[in-house]
């Protein structure tokens, strides 16, 4: 029952979509595998039969457990297939990469490769770990498939018997339980850290692990002499993954419109044009932006939210004004246009803000999921000074609905963010003396008014998370809204 409810939540489309991305990466790896196997020997052909059933158990076994593990465990990236899509392409490719970098040596694998990709690709540690484990246990059973159709030593592999083949077995497990550590590692020192500095670390581990592996191989085949003129191999071995991953990511980020947390970083650089354009031509805009997404980070940190994500999309959520900075107040040096013009008129300009941002953001080559936040960051909320000068104006008959936002309501807990801070921001910098209880009876005013018109029920904020929020930009504003001690001259310092 509950399986069925869970792969309830997602359309035709994309579960669609995610099984026909199974079956074309399954079948591109087996039939690499069916490569690997005929240049390494004619067992192929001695062995068709057992290749075919060989070929259905890898598809079904490790892509479909992956495939239903996704979508019962992670369904933001089978709704948003691009990611699904990024992640079992990197995976399959790190695959075919270890099935023939074995041919030179089963040393030069790249324990963690795709580990290494995907913590890049996912804001998930657990991601990585998962296509990780399956690519390695993938790569495992192709190499213990290939001694077996090799050796035709089945049961002696299995059962015990030939030392040589119990060693064989014993490297492999070794093998993978190293690849899957290293892969349960990587995340954890990347995701947290980006420092430059870590990926080197990273490298020089994983290059630990390699030499390990050399060594052991080493005992297991007295037999055949140590390939000393490879040992520096072994050691770059250990950096494949870092570098491998600085071509590979940026290309996965491209094609299938990613937003990863470099993605984000090089966003939230103040010489991308918009923000320059921002703050070239609506000063006040974009110093509210900065101090909403001052806010919005510490919330989405506070909540378990992705704090990268939340900086980037407050630093964007306004630039639709820039089609009239000087119609909003921040922007304003005395002069009101509204002064002058319909409430109605006034309206109109104010609400399109939120409809020009995405277009801005679009063409600027911005991720659709940054785009979104600009026309759901005002929800359907009403603007109550235009509704109350028109009210005042019109005797009272006026509808609502023409003096509201016509974008949609938060679809995401870092959009509710933005939402929130955004108002509070607003709110608190309009305040004469913001002390603690009165900016916490503003808080509480600014979010109960939000739920009460439904703006979160799109997305999954819980009301204690709402607290949380509420908390946080208490704790916070004193530092944002700080005042300077006047000195005697009059100046503050
Ligand atoms: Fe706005
Ligand atoms: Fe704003």
């Amino acid at each position: 029952m509950k399986v069925k409810y869970r792969l309830r939540k997602y359309s035709r489309k994309q579960l669609l979509f995610a099984v026909l991305d199974t079956v074309i990466c399954g079948a591109v790896a087996v039939f690499a595998a069916m490569v690997k196997f005929y240049l390494t020997g004619d067992a192929i052909i001695a062995n068709f039969a057992l290749c075919v059933i060989y070929a259905l158990i890898l598809t079904s076994a490790f892509y479909g457990g992956l495939l239903m593990f996704i979508m019962l465990s992670r369904s933001f990236i089978i709704k948003n297939n691009r990611y699904y899509r990024s992640f079992i392409v990197a995976m399959t490719f790190v695959f075919i990469f270890h099935l023939f970098i074995s041919l030179i040596s089963p040393l030069l694998m790249a324990p963690g490769l795709t580990a290494t990709l995907i913590v890049q690709l996912s804001r998930k540690k657990q991601d990585s770990f998962v296509f990780n484990l399956i690519e390695t246990c993938m790569a495992m059973s192709v190499l213990l498939y290939e001694s077996i159709m090799t050796d035709g030593e089945v049961f002696m592999l299995i059962g015990g018997g030939e030392n040589s083949a119990n060693l064989h077995l014993w490297l492999l497990i070794v093998i993978s339980v190293i690849g899957v550590s290293v892969g349960a590692f990587i995340p954890v020192a990347l995701r947290d850290n980006t420092g430059r500095l870590h990926s080197v670390v990273v490298g020089l581990l994983v290059t630990a692990a390699s030499v390990v592996l050399y060594v052991l191989m080493s005992l297991a085949y007295p037999d055949i002499p140590l390939v000393l003129s490879y040992f520096w191999l072994v050691i770059i071995s250990g950096f494949v993954p870092i570098i491998l991953s600085q071509f590979c990511v940026p290309v996965l980020e491209k094609v299938f419109g990613l937003v990863t947390d470099n993605r984000l970083i090089e966003l939230t650089d103040t010489r991308q044009p918009l923000l320059m354009r921002l703050a070239a031509e609506a000063p006040g805009t974009y110093n509210h932006s900065l101090a909403v997404a001052n806010f919005a980070e510490m919330c989405a940190n506070a909540i378990g939210e992705d704090p990268y994500f939340a900086r980037a999309a407050a630093y964007y959520h306004d630039v639709g004004k820039l089609s009239n900075p000087f119609y909003f107040s921040e922007n304003q040096a005395g002069y009101n246009p509204h002064d002058d013009i319909l409430p109605e008129v006034s309206a109109e300009i104010i609400r399109k803000h939120t409809t020009e941002g995405y277009k801005l953001c679009r063409e600027y080559g911005l991720p659709e999921e940054i785009a979104a936040v600009t026309v759901q960051h005002h929800g359907t909320l009403p603007m109550v000074v235009f509704y109350e000068r028109a009210k005042r104006l019109t005797d009272g008959e006026v509808d609502i609905d023409d003096y509201s936002y016509h974008g949609t309501c938060p679809t995401s807990r870092i959009a509710a963010i933005i939402m929130i801070c955004d108002s509070s921001e607003a709110a608190i910098r309009a305040m004469d003396r913001p002390d603690g209880e009165r900016v916490d009876r503003l808080l509480r005013g600014i979010i109960s008014d939000r739920i009460s018109r439904g703006q979160f029920d799109n997305c999954s904020i819980s009301l204690k998370e709402l607290d949380i929020i509420r908390r946080t930009i208490i704790s916070a504003y004193g530092g944002l809204f700080h005042t300077r001690i006047k000195y005697p001259g009059g100046e503050k310092q």
